[in-house]
């Protein structure tokens, strides 16, 4: 049997409301996961929101609300927008739920109980505003600390840490092994040696308890109630407690081996320390095996105006107004052609009017209404099976689709798909089936072209179906081809001879520019 293809995203933050970054990273992993369905493959996809945490409590402060009233809200707001955009997951990890908290504890638990996690008294500089231990690095030039972070006092507290640097070079050599062996811990791989330079900087252990004098919207430490564990060992340990990990010592875990390691898909503002570095390094010391410490998709973001997108900028985009406005398809099409997955891209508007203009309305639209409309009016619909000057190309593209979708470029997939359909367009104009039509002796040539134009079309409609899961079946539906979409039914010729096509109806509509 083979292994389930088990991809997650990283969980994000209850603290503000969806931005597109956000939008990006679900459509994304959701293409992958759908395309791996495409290969047959038995697909988990894990995502969903991290809500505990200091922020979180503040926010809920300031608003004189729970911490639990607060997430609620925001929750749902990513819940809501997940379903506008067709994201098909197949778990949800919401991090105050019972089995993660659960699982978090036994993890901790077993930790402590083998001596992977030690208590110790910290002292140093602490921003009362911004409630945290401040490091050098927060020093100005000047050698004080400034004034956005208020008083600070020095003070010293006790706490639980997770030894980290011991493991140091164990996750060095690893890593290096990985890249020897073409299977790069990160893609793209130009981001190892980022991970590998962070790796090498690892000086001490992990701080992964806050006293509840300072905050308590968090999962108590199993081993001391008058603590809570930090933010992040909660949140990566989402991953595992949501695919049916238990650390009790002899629990089951055949289902979750049938999983495990997943693709964890996550921006590059998280990679190191916190996946890289504490997630590789909590794996293993709970004892996972080096071929089940997980790989990382490391995507870049999306800027706005080139300047980075920030609440205080107050610059983010409402993907959920995007997808009101332009469409799902829209916006799904525009977040994965225009960024080169793990490089940056600037978030625009006017871009994603002009491609999705150039390329859905005018170029894959027409095509799909051209071809059934020239079916009908030729020959009522009805195709005859016949050789095509296309059937190379296509499966050609289809190669080079399947290669770029397996190595996570999206975008290039994208363009092997649309140079196909710019091909097939091109097709018509040089064939000119309305002149065709009008010559008894070439009604041989006539039928050639109509098939290889739906069967063009159903070949693109499975290809698009990971990017555009609705409109590409709206595609198959006007071919009236009603095979399951599969790697497999991309093969040519599965049109059979007679076959009716449906009615041509209008799949893209142009985004018209509002009236000056
Ligand atoms: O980091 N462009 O949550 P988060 C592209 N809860 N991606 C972006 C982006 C942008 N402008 N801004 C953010 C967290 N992201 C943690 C994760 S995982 C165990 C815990 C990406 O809501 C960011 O890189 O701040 C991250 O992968 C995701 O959105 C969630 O960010
Ligand atoms: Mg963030």
């Amino acid at each position: 049997m083979s292994k389930t293809f088990f991809i997650t995203t990283a969980i994000d933050y209850t603290n503000g409301a969806p931005h597109i970054g956000h939008a990006y990273e679900k459509v994304l992993a959701d293409a992958i996961a759908r395309h791996q369905r495409l290969l047959g493959r038995d697909v988990f996809f894990l995502t969903g929101v991290d809500q505990h945490g200091q922020k979180v409590q503040q926010s809920a402060q300031k608003l004189g609300i729970e911490p639990a009233a607060f997430v609620e809200d925001i929750t749902s707001r990513f819940i809501a927008l997940w379903e506008k955009l067709d994201i098909s997951y197949d778990a949800w990890a919401a991090t105050t739920g019972d089995i993660h908290k659960h699982c978090v504890q036994g993890i901790l638990q077993r930790l402590w109980n083998e001596g992977k996690i030690y208590k110790a008294a910290q002292s140093g500089h602490y921003s009362v505003r911004q409630e945290q231990f401040l490091t050098e690095k927060e020093r100005g030039p000047d050698g004080t600390f400034g004034e956005e972070w208020g008083e600070v006092v020095e003070i010293q507290e006790e706490n639980y840490f997770f030894k980290l640097a011991e493991n140091r070079d164990w996750l060095l050599a690893l890593i290096d092994k990985r890249s020897q062996e073409g299977r790069s811990m990160v893609l793209p791989e130009f981001r190892t040696a980022e991970l590998r330079n962070a790796v090498e900087k690892i000086s001490g252990d992990l701080c992964i308890s806050r006293p509840k004098s300072r905050l308590t919207w968090g999962i108590e430490l199993p081993f001391d109630p008058d603590f809570v564990t930090y933010v992040w060992f909660d949140a990566l340990s989402n991953y595992i407690s949501f695919a049916g990990y238990d650390a009790t010592p002899g629990a089951d875990l055949s289902i979750f081996h049938t999983r495990w390691p997943a693709l964890h898909v996550i921006g590059k503002d998280i990679l190191a320390p916190p996946h890289g570095i504490y997630w590789t390094i909590m794996l293993h010391a709970l004892g996972f095996a080096d071929d089940d410490i997980p790989n990382f998709l490391v995507h870049g973001w999306w800027n706005i105006a080139g300047a980075k997108m920030s609440k205080s900028l107050g610059n983010s985009v409402d993907p959920s107004a995007l997808a009101d406005h332009y469409g799902t398809a829209a916006l799904r099409y525009y977040l994965l052609t225009d960024i080169n997955t793990g490089r940056d891209a600037d978030f625009s508007t006017d871009r994603l009017e002009q491609r999705y203009n150039a390329e859905l309305a005018n170029s894959l639209g027409n095509l799909l209404n051209r071809s059934l409309s020239m079916a009908k009016r030729y020959r009522e619909s009805r195709l005859r099976r016949m050789d095509s000057p296309l059937a190379a190309l296509a499966g050609e593209k289809t190669a080079a689709y399947d290669t770029a979708m397996n190595t996570y470029q999206v975008q290039t997939a994208l363009e092997h798909v649309m140079d196909f359909v710019t091909r097939c367009n091109a097709y018509v104009e040089e064939t000119a089936p309305w002149k065709l039509a009008k010559d008894p002796s070439q009604s041989d040539k006539l039928d050639e072209v109509l098939y290889t134009l739906a069967e063009s079309l159903r070949i693109v409609s499975i290809l698009m179906s990971p990017i555009l899961p609705k409109e590409s079946a709206a595609i198959r539906s006007q071919l009236q081809w009603t095979g399951p979409a599969t790697m497999g039914n991309t093969a040519w010729g599965l049109l059979p001879d007679g076959h009716e096509l449906g009615n041509p109806v209008p799949l893209f509509p142009r985004i018209e520019a509002p009236a000056e």
